[in-house]
């Protein structure tokens, strides 16, 4: 892959948690892997007075226990943090910009990155100041952290207001679920080999689930949960783009806008929404307290900075189809969801059993060929096939063909550091496009409606369990059940 020239990375919030739980991790594993030009610079921007040293010993505690000891090495994490610096800055103030710019102007040809990790509110300003200071030039880009926006206006404001001064060249809409190893995995999965082609469409597929299931509750971060819930927060965009890889049509290649405008096509073939099909086919779960791993944990409402008022989800699941020759018929379930029973986002392709049996189900009844393909919280690829039971019966029993992809000794990078180090190349395969997201935003919106017309308050479900009983029920209704291997 193309070698990274030095950059200067501007974090816009970077005393945020994104900064010390992912960017700054994933940077330093750039620099471990030597992919980091050693020239490269990161300037974290917060309004707190800290200073430089007080800043990185804000950060360690946090990256450490993010990179875990097998990967973290303080001498080497502070060799790395010499390309570090701080600088205090108020987003409304026009004298802190024009200190950055004096800070950058000693290597004017360098790629600029500037990631607004903020909340969206600051980005139009912020946009407007760097444009004001001499920081949006043609080196520069810019980084949008998700949620952008809350619905497909505020974010059609934002965009519009970035784009008064960037280029859509210029812009990186993040998901870090494209950045995730295994999702590339899946586009090399489908597209580089030809046996799978065949098979992937609505004659052999019976359905698509896609599920992702976190054990963590909302970590300290209640005010912008509440105020985002997971439609937003997961639906819109990770599990939409999870939903566009497994579906979209080959692209003629891998060039950034090759692969965005056929994840556009999927999206555009949904089936849109309409009220009685948003209470037939979509579930909003919100968790009680319950037991996560042995361990008691408070419902959603005594989290810390929820009101008791609240009437966020805390899980979504739903129905959705595709309209178009390929995937007519075949539905895809979604589901994502805090405080469940497992850490898993699984991608599980289920196909027709044999259209005639004629041998008995031994082990497994019910059971069809299944193809899995696991994100986290380990890499896997599994092919479920039917197998001879032994024994002097024909009976039959499910094996799995396995690929595990984290156990190959290969290194993997994380999502954020392989997004970033994409930045620095200028590759936008992975980043969203502003029309991608505008169509996510609009296929939602017929669900945020109904679900605000409705004002019903969310399906209970214990915390530490596989999501309220409603979401069981969506699919038991159509002759199925999720694939639980959590
Ligand atoms: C983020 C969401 O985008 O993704 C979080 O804001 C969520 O709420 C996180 O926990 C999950 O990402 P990952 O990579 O840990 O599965």
């Amino acid at each position: 892959m193309e070698a990274v020239q030095p950059f200067d990375l501007v974090i816009f919030g970077g005393t945020g948690d994104l900064a010390a739980r992912k960017l700054l991790p994933g940077l330093y594993q750039s620099f471990m892997a030597g992919g980091l030009p050693p020239e490269a610079r990161i300037i974290a921007l917060g309004r707190k007075d800290l200073g430089r040293d007080n800043y990185l010993a804000s950060i360690l505690d946090k990256s450490r226990t993010k990179l875990g000891d097998e990967f973290f090495d303080e001498g080497r994490w502070h060799e790395f943090a010499g390309c570090i610096d701080y600088q205090q800055l108020d987003a409304g103030s026009d004298d802190d910009f024009g200190r950055l710019a004096e800070r950058l102007q000693d290597a004017p040809e360098r790629t600029r990155i500037f990631y607004l990790s903020t909340s969206p509110d600051l980005f139009a300003g912020i946009c407007q100041r760097l444009a004001q200071s001499g920081l949006a030039g043609a080196n520069s880009r810019v980084v949008l952290e998700k949620p952008l926006g809350h619905d497909l206006k505020s974010a059609d404001e934002i965009n519009a207001c970035v784009e008064s001064v960037f280029d859509e060249k210029q812009i990186y809409r993040i998901d870090h679920y494209l950045g995730k190893e295994a999702v590339q995995n899946l586009l090399a999965l489908r597209f580089g080999n030809a046996i799978f082609e065949p098979l992937w469409s609505h004659g052999n597929i019976r359905d698509v689930q896609i599920t992702i299931a976190e054990k963590i509750g909302v970590e300290g971060r209640g005010d912008f949960y509440d105020a985002t819930g997971a439609l937003r927060d997961m639906l819109q965009n990770h599990l939409m783009q999870l939903l566009c890889i497994v579906a979209m049509e080959p692209p003629i290649s891998m060039n950034a806008d090759n692969v965005r405008d056929e994840k556009l096509k999927v999206i555009r073939s949904l089936e849109p929404f309409t009220p009685e099909t948003v209470i037939a086919n979509t579930v909003r779960g919100r968790y009680q307290a319950g037991q996560v791993d042995g361990d008691k944990v408070p419902g959603y409402l005594d989290e810390p900075g929820i009101g008791s008022d609240s009437n966020t989800e805390t899980f979504v699941a739903l129905k959705a189809r595709i309209n178009n020759w390929r995937w007519s018929g075949v539905p895809f379930y979604l589901r994502t969801g805090k405080r469940m029973h497992g850490q898993v986002a699984e991608i599980v392709i289920n196909f027709f059993s044999p259209p005639h049996a004629i041998f008995p189900v031994g082990e497994g009844a019910g059971v069809t060929n299944r193809l899995y393909l696991r994100l986290q919280p380990n890499e896997v690829i599994e092919l479920q096939l039917m197998a001879k039971q032994a024994g002097d019966q024909n009976l039959l029993k499910p094996v799995k063909l396995d690929l595990d992809l984290t156990g190959r000794g290969e290194r993997h990078s994380g999502a954020y550091e392989r997004l970033l180090m994409d930045v620095a190349r200028g590759n936008q395969t992975l980043f969203v496009r502003r029309d991608e997201a505008n169509a996510a935003w609009q296929w939602v919106t017929p669900i945020m409606k109904t679900w605000d017309a409705l004002d019903k308050a969310p399906e209970p479900y214990a915390a530490g369990s596989s999501g309220p009983d409603a979401a069981i029920e969506l699919l038991r209704r159509d002759g199925r059940s999720w694939i639980e291997n959590a």
